[in-house]
């Protein structure tokens, strides 16, 4: 459930006021966190596009290229329109540089929300822009990551709600678990989730997990439309056979976290021997801490077996019911299989038991 739309327009999202006072109060006040108030840009139909930037000082940083990947991402995520917003862009990236005091450094070639770009702030710490036409989703980003007072997030610098822009801290070394490919240890993962889980203020704004559930499973059954072969090797009974176990998994009575909601191993990075993982870019929601690990436990295995093993111990560290967390793993196997197939993976043995675990929602 990785590369899909995410829920951050469910709810109304907390206002931009919560994440100043929570990150003055988490960080010690030790953040700088200032909010800009720009005029509102209008389109060529008198639509909004993004706010208007009055031009200041130039800062002394080049703006630098925009890839043609990010221009791809983005116009997939949000359609064509986005070129205006990207028309605009290096406009907000010279306001906020300047108004924030950063200097920026290059495009990093990923995300399919925002565009992303290395800074170095005055005080010489490195950091990460993220700037999106998606602005809500940022605030509700930044308010997520401003109520963890935990090591294991990236600290916010800066948010501009009306600009669509976020300063964050950068984690280094930063290699997302996608990109190293190293599995990570049933130890750092157990100390990622009781960071998450027991530090989040569940604080009632957030959308539930039901929430989020029906919106996975209703924005990847758009796959279908687009890839009409995939009903072959995923018959749409049994995605929705596992629909139906996530819904009652989500709607089961028990503890309620605030759960990241997107821990999938690109938004994990690595932070080094000392900080360990860190999770980036959050889809916060409440509800069963169990659901966190279902894209990690899914993820770089071929078989039953090593699927079973991998929950029985990751469950064990974490403190979490292995049948609760297989079933969400069952639950949500389709979704993933599905994910596969449409990127054309390859990876035959891990589809087929993925699929497997997927019909065993039949009898869950
Ligand atoms: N704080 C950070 N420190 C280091 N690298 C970062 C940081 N935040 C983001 N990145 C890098 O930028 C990439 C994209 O960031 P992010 O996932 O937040 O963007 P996004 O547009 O929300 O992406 P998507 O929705 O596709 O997951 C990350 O995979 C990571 O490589
Ligand atoms: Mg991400």
């Amino acid at each position: 459930m990785s590369s899909l739309p995410k829920p951050y327009r469910i709810g109304r999202p907390p206002v931009t006021a919560i994440v100043r006072r929570q990150i003055a109060t988490v960080r010690g006040g030790e953040q700088n966190v200032r909010r800009c108030h720009l005029r509102g840009l209008s389109g060529k139909n008198g639509e909004e596009i993004a706010p208007r930037v009055r031009y200041g000082r130039r800062v002394a940083s080049r703006i630098p290229d925009i890839d043609a990947g990010a221009r791809q991402r983005l116009a997939a995520r949000f359609g064509s329109d986005v070129e205006r917003w990207f028309a605009e862009l290096p406009g907000v990236l010279t306001a906020v540089a300047e108004r924030w005091g950063f200097a920026l450094g290059a495009a990093i070639p990923r995300g399919s929300v925002s565009a992303v770009f290395r800074a170095r702030l005055a005080d010489g710490r490195r950091a990460v822009l993220k700037v999106s036409p998606d602005r809500a989703r940022l605030a509700f980003e930044a308010t997520a990551l401003g109520a963890w007072p935990t090591p294991h997030t990236p600290d916010v610098v800066a948010l501009d709600e009306q600009l669509g822009a976020l300063l964050i801290e950068a984690i280094e070394p930063g290699t997302p678990l996608d990109v190293s490919g190293a599995y990570p240890t049933e130890e750092s993962v157990a100390t990622l989730l009781s960071a998450l889980h027991g530090s989040g203020v569940p604080n009632p704004s957030y959308p539930t997990l039901g929430q989020r559930v029906a919106y996975l499973f209703d924005s990847s059954a758009k796959l279908y439309d687009r890839s009409p072969n995939l009903t072959t090797l995923i018959p749409r009974t049994l995605y929705e056979q596992g629909r139906r176990l996530a819904t009652r998994l989500a709607s089961d009575a028990g503890p309620v976290v605030l759960l990241h909601g997107d821990l999938t191993p690109p938004n994990l990075l690595d932070g080094g021997a000392a900080r360990g993982l860190v999770a980036i870019d959050p889809a916060p929601c409440l509800g069963d801490a169990a659901f966190d690990l279902v894209d990690l436990i899914l993820w770089q295995v071929d078989d039953l077996d090593a699927i079973h093993e991998r929950t029985r111990r990751i469950a064990a560290a974490a403190g979490l019911d292995a049948e609760r967390l297989l079933g969400w793993c069952i639950a949500f196997a389709s979704m993933i299989a599905m994910e596969l197939a449409s990127q054309g993976d390859a990876h035959n043995r891990r589809l087929q038991a993925l699929l497997h675990l997927a019909s065993q929602a039949y009898t869950a």
